[in-house]
């Protein structure tokens, strides 16, 4: 059996989860690959034919922004739809997504946006790691521990399934109330938040790893000055990972050592 899942990942939840169920099928004799949705990674149309059309399972991974799919997810899923739909044959789709303490509509977004493709959702997992919104609050590590453990038996279940060829779907959470009224406003503030965004030019050091790293392309350095423009997907990681923690939001320069980044969660775990 093969697995192959497109995964989007702001701050590195995403990645372990998705990295660990990569492991996770290769320790069972199986082949399992990732592939990074980010602009950098410049997955062309006929690489995503042929992973698709390779693999006996297709999964989605991404952390959950407002109760819901990140907008760059969201666009890659329409992509997806447009380049293979519809298979001759339905082809077995997991999904596994990551989230801080609400996670209502992912799955479900996520199926409606495969409809008629034939990528029909038969598994998904939802694992709580914690929030990577600014670290005001520096993220319990010990708590983050336990979900982790947590996280990697939820991982084990879904190979299983797959392997066996089992449906795993457990429908709507309880937080659908919650997630629904997120999901009224955060759309929103996701949109504008590059409007939030700008460099400290006392600390910064040009090392253009931002601009690199952007997974949407959304920073330029224009003349002496960097822009953030509109297709940000408000994912964090130009702020945690900046290495003189100059990126600015609203205005505020935020001391790495008062307010600590985060790079992920092994990296949380070992600093
Ligand atoms: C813009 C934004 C919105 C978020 N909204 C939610 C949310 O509605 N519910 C939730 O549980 N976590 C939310 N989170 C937290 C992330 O889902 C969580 O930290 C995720 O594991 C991050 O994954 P990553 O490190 O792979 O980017 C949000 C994070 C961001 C950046
Ligand atoms: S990553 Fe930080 S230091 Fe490097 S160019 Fe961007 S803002 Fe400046
Ligand atoms: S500008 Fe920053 S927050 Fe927006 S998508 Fe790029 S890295 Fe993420």
């Amino acid at each position: 059996m093969k697995c192959s899942t497109f995964y989007f990942s702001g701050t590195g939840n995403t990645h372990w989860a998705a990295a660990e169920f990569t492991k996770i099928i290769q320790a069972q004799g199986h082949q399992a690959e990732l592939f990074s949705i980010d602009i950098g990674s410049q997955l062309s149309d006929e690489q995503i034919r042929a992973i698709v059309a390779d693999a006996d399972a297709i999964g989605f991974a991404n952390p959950i922004y407002g109760g819901d799919i990140p907008p760059i997810m969201r666009t890659f899923l329409s992509r997806v739809v447009g380049l293979i739909g519809p298979l001759p044959s339905p082809k077995t789709t997991y999904v596994i997504n990551t989230y801080g303490y609400v996670n209502a509509f992912g799955p479900t977004e996520t199926k409606k946006l495969l409809a008629g493709s034939g990528l029909t959702l038969s598994a998904y997992v939802n694992i709580q790691l914690c929030n990577n919104v600014t670290s005001s609050k520096p993220v319990d590590r010990a708590r983050l521990s336990k979900r982790m453990v947590r996280g990697r038996q939820e991982l084990h279940r879904l190979g299983d399934c797959l392997i066996a060829g089992h449906k795993r779907i457990k429908g709507h959470g309880p937080q659908l109330l919650v997630g629904a009224m997120i999901r009224k406003k955060v759309p929103e503030a996701i949109a504008k938040f590059y409007q939030t965004l700008g460099v400290d030019s006392a600390t910064c050091t040009r090392c253009m790893d931002c601009v690199k790293n952007c997974p949407t392309g959304s920073i330029r350095l224009r003349g002496q000055r960097f822009v953030f423009s509109s297709g940000c997907t408000a994912c964090m990681r130009c702020y945690n990972f900046c290495p003189t923690g100059a990126i600015t939001i609203d205005g505020a320069v935020a001391d790495p050592q008062k307010y600590p980044r985060f790079q992920g969660p092994e990296e949380w775990l070992n600093n």
